[in-house]
């Protein structure tokens, strides 16, 4: 997962992947572009619950520990 890539480099975001994917939070937000969003698998029933809450939520939202 993306989440995973901020992990795995060491990556210093202030929050991000807080409940470490366990779908608990929403701080590993992510806003992608058009073409990205596409590309990626539906988006569960559990990750839209958690996006509703998610701070600036766009059309093309996800949560970076669900998306690979
Ligand atoms: Fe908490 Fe993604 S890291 S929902």
């Amino acid at each position: 997962t993306l989440l995973k890539v901020v992990i795995d480099q060491k990556l210093d975001i202030n929050g991000f992947g807080a409940c470490e994917g366990t779908l608990a939070c929403s701080t590993c937000h992510l806003v992608l572009d058009d073409s990205t969003y596409k590309q990626l698998g539906i988006v569960t029933d559990e990750e839209m619950d958690l996006l509703d809450l998610a701070y600036g939520l766009t059309d093309t939202s996800r949560l970076g520990c669900q998306v690979c």
